[in-house]
């Protein structure tokens, strides 16, 4: 029988037992200590760094490459956890400000979902119809509709219900375009319904809780994804299930896990029953949806790039183990690509943009750039890999935007000192992604480094000065940080930076290119996802990363894929538009042969600051 270690967690002063030979960051992982994976294990990210303490002599140590020997004192630095990050679980409302659970208004509830108390007469030997006849012609008087279909399991329990609930029963069905169906028959005493919009992201999931027969939002929940110990991009997952034999049940099951905890903590709060939840729609990226649906995502990242469905069924929630009323139908928006999932869909739908006149461009910014340009005449998306950059991946210094983070960031051209503002003022411990976009901006306005992201080593300051990795240059020194170590921005860094930033401007530029438009025919910019909310708009177009348009121009929208999500549960019609827009928007490869030349043509003249060509910033030209 294996040995059992004791493994002491600080700060945390918290206790867990393992055994011999246990991977350390799956031992972190299972105790519910999340910590940071990007490459999945694999060893290559540096993100799992933890300190072992032996009798006070310490050793920094990759937890995913550390098979656990002996008992343990294990101390977990800010920068390599995965809590503390703010989950974005509120919308915001059209002037940005975040909206708290209540009605919104600008949806009409008419949902797919109906519930209702039906009485029936009871049968005789005259009136002889059968019980599911007797139900349809009910349904039938109520609706006009015909042809209602009913599980198996449903029609198993039909005449037991029928009768024990003395002809009286709370009825739920749906009505739909090519299809009526019944959902379930209760007794007569609850006739709440509700329904739950879902927002699964890669990193966070967040649930709203919504009455469905008045669309009033109830609550709204958010958690890190339970897949995040398997990494932290869409690709580490993937690898994560094709390469382990039970790899895509570890996706699936976490994703559940994560779910039902969400599902758990709502119903408790708001006192009501999970059976009373018969309907939830998700959105989310392709990966995503296909663990949910535990169908392997592995294919979407092998040439020619193509899932193993864009359209998802419907599931019953017993078929996946969630939480709720057995017979609540679960549906996800469709994805219109690999690399372009339904939270994209759900965005769009979110936005209007596909009910406008004006030009817009849709951006929601991650390891991957998702890009949706277009109007109500038509859409264009593609999607293009920035790296992990901008949630800190392969930075030095690099991590989320969590507490201790440099989120702003000045430095004067004349001496060179540093001001900087980190996340909840806490001590300095690392740089998040809105901080890297300024301090790229920022070095290069004090010309610390030129427009290729070389430093100039000329300046009189002792701050740039020749690291491990080549130049560098000293944000925070030491005794002013929470890490006890100098805070660094290295050319390498900025050099990754640079790289991101080119990718998404880059896949915009695909975009105008193959609809034959110039970027000042843009009227609006709409900014969505987790990063986006926070992105400094000036410095975003400094570096040019964002194209340079009337700063007006640019909106954030919080969650949008969240408020897709809602508005397609609460309006049946919306649900309906959602397709349309699938089937109307149309997806770009960028690595596809016709156009992978011209992507790295955009690419390679976007590795500049702000760009080769600056005719395209005019404003950053000017300064
Ligand atoms: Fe350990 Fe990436 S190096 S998870």
């Amino acid at each position: 029988m294996n040995k059992e270690h004791k493994i002491f967690i600080l700060p945390d002063e918290k206790e867990i037992n393992c055994k011999e030979g246990d991977n350390l960051l799956q031992v972190l992982a299972d105790a519910g200590l999340g910590i940071r994976s990007v490459c999945g294990g694999e060893g290559t990210c540096q993100r799992c760094r933890v300190i072992i303490d032996r009798d006070g002599e310490k050793k920094s140590v990759l937890a995913c490459q550390t098979d656990v020997r002996d008992d343990l004192k294990v101390r977990i630095p800010e920068s390599s956890r995965l809590t503390g990050e703010k989950i974005l679980v509120e919308e915001t409302d059209e002037k940005g400000i975040l909206r708290q659970p209540g009605k919104y208004e600008e949806v009409e509830a008419n949902p797919l979902f109906h519930r209702e108390l039906i009485e029936l007469p009871p049968p005789s030997l005259i009136d002889n119809s059968s019980d599911y006849d007797r139900l349809k012609r009910a349904l039938k008087q109520k609706t006009g509709r015909e042809n209602y279909s009913l599980s198996w399991s449903l029609l198993q329990k039909l005449g037991a219900r029928l009768r024990s609930n003395n002809w009286k029963v709370g009825v739920s069905w749906i009505n739909c375009d090519v299809y009526n169906e019944i959902i379930d028959i209760t007794a007569p005493d609850e006739m709440d319904y509700y329904g739950l919009a879902v927002d699964i992201g890669t990193t966070t999931v967040v649930v709203q809780l919504v009455d469905l027969a008045t669309g009033l939002v109830i609550d709204v929940k958010g958690e890190y994804n339970g897949q995040g110990k398997y990494g932290e991009d869409v690709i580490s997952r993937i690898n994560h299930a094709s390469k382990n034999e039970n790899g895509l049940s570890d996706l699936y099951e976490a994703l559940i896990k994560t779910l039902n905890d969400l599902i758990e903590e709502i119903v408790t709060e708001q006192e009501i029953n999970p059976d009373n939840i018969y309907y939830v729609l998700c959105a989310g990226n392709t990966t995503m949806i296909h663990s949910l649906y535990k169908v392997n995502p592995n294919y979407i990242r092998k040439d020619p790039y193509i899932p193993t469905f864009y359209e998802p069924p419907a599931l019953k929630a017993a078929d996946i183990g969630l939480n709720i009323s057995p017979e609540a139908r679960i549906y996800a928006y469709p994805a219109i690509g690999s690399f372009v999932g339904g939270d994209i869909v759900a965005g769009v739908l979110s936005t209007g943009m596909y009910d406008n006149e004006q030009l817009t461009l849709f951006i929601d910014i991650g390891t991957n750039g998702e890009i949706v340009l277009g109007n109500k005449d038509f859409l264009m998306a593609c999607s293009a890999s920035a790296g992990p950059a901008f949630e800190g991946g392969g930075i030095k210094y690099g991590m989320r935007a969590m507490d201790g983070a440099i989120e702003r960031i000045e430095i004067s051209d004349k001496d060179y000192e540093v001001l900087y503002k980190t996340i909840n003022n806490r001590p300095p411990v690392g740089l998040c992604g809105t901080g890297l976009i300024d301090i790229l901006a920022t070095l290069q306005a004090a010309e610390i480094i030129n427009r290729s992201g070389e430093f100039n080593t000329g300046l009189p300051t002792d701050r740039i000065r020749e690291g491990s990795e080549g130049y560098e240059m000293v944000l925070v020194y030491a005794e002013e940080t929470g890490i006890g170590e100098d805070i660094v921005i290295t050319t390498t860094d900025i050099k990754h930076l640079m790289r991101s930033k080119a990718a998404i401007y880059a896949g915009i530029r695909m975009l105008l290119n193959n609809l034959s438009l110039e970027e000042k025919m843009i009227k609006r910019v709409l900014i969505g996802g987790g990063f986006g909310n926070y992105l400094n708009i000036d410095s975003s177009i400094n570096i040019g990363l964002l194209p340079d348009l009337p700063r007006d121009n640019f909106k954030f929208l919080g969650n949008s894929s969240l408020r897709g999500a809602r508005k397609g549960l609460v309006s049946c019609d919306l649900m309906k538009t959602s397709k349309e827009i699938a089937a109307k928007m149309t997806y770009l490869e960028l690595s596809a042969e016709n156009q992978a030349t011209d992507f790295m043509n955009e690419f390679v003249a976007a590795k500049f600051l702000p760009h080769t060509d600056l005719d395209l910033f005019p404003s950053v030209k000017k300064v």
